[in-house]
């Protein structure tokens, strides 16, 4: 892309490694460039190299042969390459981007996991060396939240946030709700709809939720946590009788991320969680993502989109670079490491201190005493009983579904419950626990 009719001879180099869904869709913008992005007056970029893993792959856009290269040290050490954009997710990946901004380079990535686990070394990195790490792609793809937390809800300080990070789980979840089967079958689909990668671990553990939700911690709380810092537990044990219930009693069930300012520390978990059914975020069905945040001026606010695919996430990617070349063109004393990295830097709360509401459902034989010795249980952890349902049918040989739904409690407190309910004689099965969130 050349803007020689604004006046500018000297376009940026730009060093692409990775030409995959997200690169080529990058390279697609760039050459289709809209008005919005030509009438920019210092974004002149020009594609010097690009790395990929196979020169023998056809390419769509087709580039120059000349600019392909299986190695991707090439192109960071290219001297015509000022910005280098990683879009490989590839583990080389923290070489690659830790050796350009030790030469000076800026770098956008779309790698959540890199930033997530790495990112405090690589800022640290960037400051060292005056360069500048952009990442708005790695957390809902062209939905701009990093940059809203960044820059228009700077004047806010940020009280809690709600995300529906992850399309794939959303998607299935959609599914189950609308009675498309249990969880391997909505899986399948899935994978069948190409969300879901043929190995879904990332996804369905809420490890990759997990990851995103550590990347806005840091921006949004200035949280050190990284992916791991973050509790997390997937979809796999939600079955279609959940969403029944949940259903049942006003509530749909998201994979959702939170994060909430308590006590000088956050709170930072991805779980399932049932949510009003009214809520803005109960409605944000299939693969789609959304989150809201809770500013202390503007109040709540949701934003919401594609949180992947190839143009939503190259969107993303390119926002960074024009951004990234502004900044240097005004002549930006600060960088993105400024902002995140700082003495301030706060902890995550363990889980085990975290307060919700629960639900808990388990199987258990229709006779004397059984709701009494669960709520027995409960209340010598000092959990309050909300709500309860007993169908009264005969359900799988004689034993019936028992559903609680509790007051706030300590999660310490709800798991020491969860155990000890699993080892009454009348309990069969698995004691399912879900949390509550009234949004
Ligand atoms: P992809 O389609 O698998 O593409 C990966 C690209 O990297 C391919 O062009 C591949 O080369 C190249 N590559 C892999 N290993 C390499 C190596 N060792 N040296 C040089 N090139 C190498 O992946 P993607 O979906 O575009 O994802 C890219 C990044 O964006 C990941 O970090 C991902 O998490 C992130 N992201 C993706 C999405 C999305 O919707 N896809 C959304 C948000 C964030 P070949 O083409 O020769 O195989
Ligand atoms: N696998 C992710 C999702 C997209 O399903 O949302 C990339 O972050």
């Amino acid at each position: 892309m050349r803007n020689k009719e604004l006046g500018n001879d000297m376009p940026i180099g730009v060093g692409l490694i990775g030409l995959g869904t997200v690169g080529s869709g990058v390279v697609e913008l760039l050459q289709d460039a809209p008005a919005s992005l030509r009438r920019r007056k210092h974004v002149d970029f020009a594609l010097r190299r690009v790395a990929v893993r196979d020169l023998d792959k056809p390419r769509s856009p087709a580039l120059a042969p000349e600019l392909l290269t299986e190695d991707a040290a090439e192109v960071v050490a290219d001297p015509d390459v000022q910005l280098v954009v990683e879009l490989t997710g590839a583990p080389p990946a923290f070489e690659w981007v830790s050796e350009a901004l030790r030469q000076g380079k800026d770098v956008v990535t779309a790698n959540k996991a890199l930033l997530a686990e790495r990112g405090e070394e690589l800022f640290e990195l960037a400051l060292a060396n005056g360069a500048d790490l952009m990442f708005e792609a790695s957390v809902a793809a062209g939905i701009p939240i990093i940059r809203s937390l960044r820059n228009g809800l700077v004047a806010n300080r940020v009280e809690s946030l709600y995300g529906i990070l992850n399309g794939t789980t959303n998607y299935m979840l959609t599914r189950m709700s609308r009675g498309a089967g249990d969880y391997a079958d909505v899986l399948k689909e899935a994978q069948d709809q190409g969300y879901a990668e043929p190995d879904p671990t990332m996804d369905v553990s809420g490890m990759d939720a997990a990851q995103k939700l550590a990347i806005l911690c840091r921006i949004a709380f200035h949280c050190t946590g990284t992916g791991r810092d973050v509790f997390c537990e997937g979809i796999e044990q939600i079955e279609s009788r959940d969403i029944e219930y949940a259903r049942e009693l006003g509530y749909a069930i998201k994979l959702l991320a939170i994060a909430k300012q308590q006590d000088g520390r956050v709170e930072a978990r991805v779980h399932p969680a049932m949510v009003p059914e009214d809520a803005l975020l109960a409605n944000i069905h299939d693969e789609f993502n959304a989150i809201q945040v809770q500013g202390s001026a503007v109040g709540p606010q949701v934003f919401s989109g594609r949180g992947a695919g190839r143009l939503p996430t190259a969107s993303a990617v390119v926002a960074d670079m024009v951004e990234l070349v502004e900044r240097k063109a005004a002549g930006a004393s600060t960088s993105i490491g400024d902002m995140i990295l700082g003495e301030d830097a706060v902890a995550v709360v363990p889980i085990e201190d975290v307060q919700m509401r629960y639900f808990m459902r388990v199987l258990v034989r229709d006779q004397p005493g059984v709701l009494a010795g669960i709520a027995r249980i409960l209340a010598e952890e000092r959990i309050s009983i909300a709500s309860v349902i007993q169908k009264e049918r005969d359900f799988e040989g004689g034993s019936v579904p028992l559903v609680i739904v509790t007051h706030e409690a300590r999660e310490a407190a709800m798991q020491q419950a969860q155990q000890a309910v699993a080892t009454l004689d009348a309990v069969q099965g698995a004691v399912k626990l879900i949390r509550m969130e009234d949004l």
